[in-house]
């Protein structure tokens, strides 16, 4: 196969480009991922030509059929890239013209590299966007199938990384659930935005050709026209608005990596995150690393460091297009790998954790966890809450010094902090009727997880 060696965009220039500047200045290394959406982008822009009769029906035939027969290389592993040919879009159009001639060279009327390749990246995101639902999907069906089994199991809740009260493992589960519903509500929203055409804003002005775009926005798809050309080939907001996204999705995802570093420890012992997704140490035979949620809280700052990559490249950029602009694509497609890579990975571990609910249990009870049930006893018996706040820190104080939890202290050493207290105080002194208490919309009783899952589940169907 051969694609002619000459550049299709130089003949201004007199002299050649320097060896290492066509390399630099090269993208076709990172971008040849889009040449489906480079090839279909290019089959609406002939079909719509050709409807508007700047192309005859015969050469727009032609033409796709080319650019059928480029993508049967492509996907065959029998192209030949050139990094003479610089990027995705002038290699499909050198190889287009090599393999049928002189129409090939009238594809690329009415159309600049600039509307294409704003196009191009639109398009490849827009594909990618449905396999990340699904992980996101996945992560949230393995998370509500541990919420529902765990609904009645108790842990501490903690503030300050401090015992604070008992809460139930699924109510947990479901906090991270309610955090990625947040998060698929924001690639929604910005799926709205991704979904534009510039394709028609050709190198920045527009083109004199009579070109329909909401032909060609119809047949690729988009929901919406880019209505101003500078605007068209300039704006990457899109890309940013993604990173976004997929920013405050990775924070969650290394937020309740820590937490699940903490629990596997063998301090903690909560939880036990299967062989599969730990590895051993080299040295010490006793070890078992939670290595995927310390690599996903690593691989989190990859994902804001292409947050700020694209942020500041856009920072200076007069309108409209700007070579700087080629420096979009790697930030987006490794942001785009990377929350591929850690959804999937999360979505399998997470169905397959195991959790320790004696361990958990025994932890609750350590921590006094209990007190605050204890304060709002005295208050349902009409002492006031600063009161009430007062006899059981000293309560405490008294279990902590005789290495009892307040539901091991008999009634009478109870008494001797508030005679408001008779023997009922024991049904709320318990980790199962401090969480079975908290019973309302948002709280933690093994009631309200059940309540949650089931509306969690119905919101899923809707979708
Ligand atoms: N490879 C370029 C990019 O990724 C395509 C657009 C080039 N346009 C131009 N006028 N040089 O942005």
């Amino acid at each position: 196969m051969t694609t002619p060696k000459k550049k299709l965009s130089s003949a201004r220039l007199t002299q050649p480009t320097n060896a290492f500047v066509e390399e630099f200045t090269a993208s076709v290394q990172f971008d040849q991922r889009m040449y489906q959406q480079d090839i279909e982008g290019s089959i609406a822009h002939a079909t719509m030509l050709a409807s508007v009769d700047v192309l005859s029906e015969q050469e727009c035939e032609q033409i796709i059929e080319g650019l059928n027969t480029i993508r049967t290389e492509i996907d065959n592993d029998e192209f030949e890239w050139s990094i003479a040919q610089e990027d995705v879009h002038m290699n499909i159009e050198a190889r287009l013209i090599a393999l049928i001639g002189e129409v090939g060279k009238k594809l690329h009327t009415g159309r600049s590299r600039n509307d294409q390749v704003a196009t191009d990246v639109r398009l490849y995101l827009r594909d990618m966007i449905d396999p990340i639902k699904s992980e996101l999907f996945r992560l949230q069906e393995s998370l509500l199938m541990v919420a529902e089994r765990e609904a009645d199991t108790i842990l501490p809740g903690f503030t300050h990384l401090q015992t604070a009260q008992p809460v139930t493992f699924g109510h947990h589960m479901m906090a991270w659930y309610e955090m990625l519903v947040r998060d698929a509500e924001r690639l929604e929203d910005c799926e709205k935005r991704v979904n534009s055409l510039p394709l028609g804003a050709a190198a920045l002005a527009g083109t004199t050709f009579p070109i329909d775009r909401e032909l060609t926005a119809k047949l690729l798809g988009f929901e919406r026209i880019c209505l101003n050309s500078l605007d068209a080939v300039s704006d990457r907001d899109f890309a940013i608005e993604f990173n976004s996204f997929a920013s405050i999705l990775m924070m969650h995802l290394s937020r309740f990596s820590e937490e699940l570093i903490i629990w596997s420890s063998a301090q903690f012992d909560f939880v036990d995150l299967g062989d599969a997704f730990c590895t051993g140490s080299s040295i010490m035979p006793q070890k078992k690393n939670p290595d995927v949620p310390e690599l996903i809280r690593g691989k989190t700052s990859r994902v804001y460091g292409n947050m700020f990559n694209l942020l500041t490249l856009m920072k200076n950029q007069p309108l409209a297009y700007n070579k700087d602009n080629q420096e979009d694509k790697e930030p987006l497609f490794d942001t785009i790998d990377t929350l591929l890579g850690s959804l999937r990975v999360y979505a399998d571990m997470m169905a397959a954790i195991t959790v320790k609910p004696e361990n958990m249990r025994n932890a609750a009870l350590r921590g006094y966890a209990t007190a605050t049930d204890l304060a709002d006893y005295l208050v349902r018996k009409g002492v006031a809450f600063r009161d009430a706040h007062e006899v059981v820190g000293l309560s405490v104080a008294y279990g902590i010094k005789h290495n009892k939890d307040l539901s091991e202290l008999t009634l009478e050493e109870l008494q001797a902090f508030s005679d408001q207290i008779s023997d009922d105080v024991f049904e709320v002194l318990t980790l199962d009727g401090s969480v079975a208490a908290r019973d309302h919309l948002g709280g933690t009783a093994p009631n309200q997880v059940r309540s949650a899952i089931r509306y969690a589940h119905s919101q899923r169907e809707q979708d």
